[in-house]
């Protein structure tokens, strides 16, 4: 068997081409844009990378995005401060506000994450927005899980009543994509199991998986003995090997085994991207809300 790869590139492209006509909607019926703020700390190179591509998806679709960039030294009172500023749009309306992680190793990242308001959490990480998640009642969803549900749905992999593998349980990915694919609904109803660095044999877990996700950043962690054979593979890593990206998966060895494999890159990142602008149209709707 050779797996189906899938493009996430192009399932982005389709759907910025969706929020290109919804934005415009927005933007004749407010008279403005929405807009998201990205707070950049420090010049590491793969956090730079990503927030450029956020703000290139946002102008893309019609949606202003400002990045503030801050040196590594700032402290957690200053950023939590300047969070707190940016919410009370004095530069202009913030509808979605989002803190590129990781944060440098002397600030509390929950500290400045929890100054986000929850009603422009764009990256769903506020304990409301995962509480609300965790209830069956999502409004900001984290945009990697977002991200990797929309992949299954779009390539009509069943979920309800599988058995879907997740290896990593960060908040940012493996716990709130357990709870998705575990929701009622479509892209749910799947039976999950959440593995991670303490589980004992996960080849043996890995190998009753239909629908195998990781996000755990080791790359090669997923060899083809680990896969069952026609299982969806889905790759959530990003690692630089020799400068070049890989995931987490062994891509060339699995795709022969699997039914479907997302590559890397190509895969999950563009999603992810697309998911946070679908988010920050949200985050700008729900403030005219009735
Ligand atoms: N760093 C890696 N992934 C993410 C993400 O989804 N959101 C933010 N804010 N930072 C990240």
């Amino acid at each position: 068997m050779t797996a189906i790869v899938l493009d996430g590139r192009a399932l982005a492209a389709t759907i910025e081409d969706s929020l290109r006509a919804e934005v415009e909607t927005f933007a004749d019926m407010f008279k403005r844009r929405p807009r998201l703020v990205v707070v950049l700390v420090g010049d590491m190179a793969a956090s730079a990378s990503y927030v450029k591509s956020k703000a290139a998806a946002a102008a893309r679709v019609g949606i202003d995005a400002d990045v503030v960039r801050v040196p590594a030294t700032t402290d957690t009172g200053s950023l939590v401060a300047l969070v707190q500023s940016l919410a009370r749009d004095e530069q202009g309306p913030a509808d979605g506000i989002l803190v590129q992680l990781p944060l440098p190793e002397h600030v509390d990242t929950l500290a400045v994450l929890d100054a986000v308001p929850p009603d422009r959490d764009v990256d769903g990480f506020h304990p409301e927005n995962a509480g609300l998640l965790s209830q069956g009642r999502p409004r900001f969803v984290p945009c990697t899980a977002a991200g990797v549900q929309r992949m299954l749905i779009d390539a009509g992999i069943e979920t309800a009543g599988r058995h879907a593998v997740i290896i990593g349980r960060s908040d940012i990915v493996g716990k709130p994509l357990a709870l998705l694919l575990a929701a009622k609904g479509t892209g749910g109803d799947a039976t999950v199991t959440l593995c991670h660095s303490r589980s004992a044999d996960l080849p043996t877990i890995t190998r009753s998986a239909d629908i195998l996700v990781a996000a755990v950043g080791r790359p090669g962690l997923v060899t083809a003995d680990m896969v069952r054979p026609g299982a969806a593979v889905i790759d959530v890593g990003i690692n630089r090997v020799d400068g070049r990206l890989v995931g987490d998966v062994d891509f060339e060895s699995v795709r022969k085994v699997a039914g479907w494999i997302s590559p890397v890159p190509g895969g999950v990142g563009p999603l992810t991207v697309a998911m946070l602008i679908s988010n920050t149209l949200l985050a700008a709707e729900l403030r005219h809300a009735p």
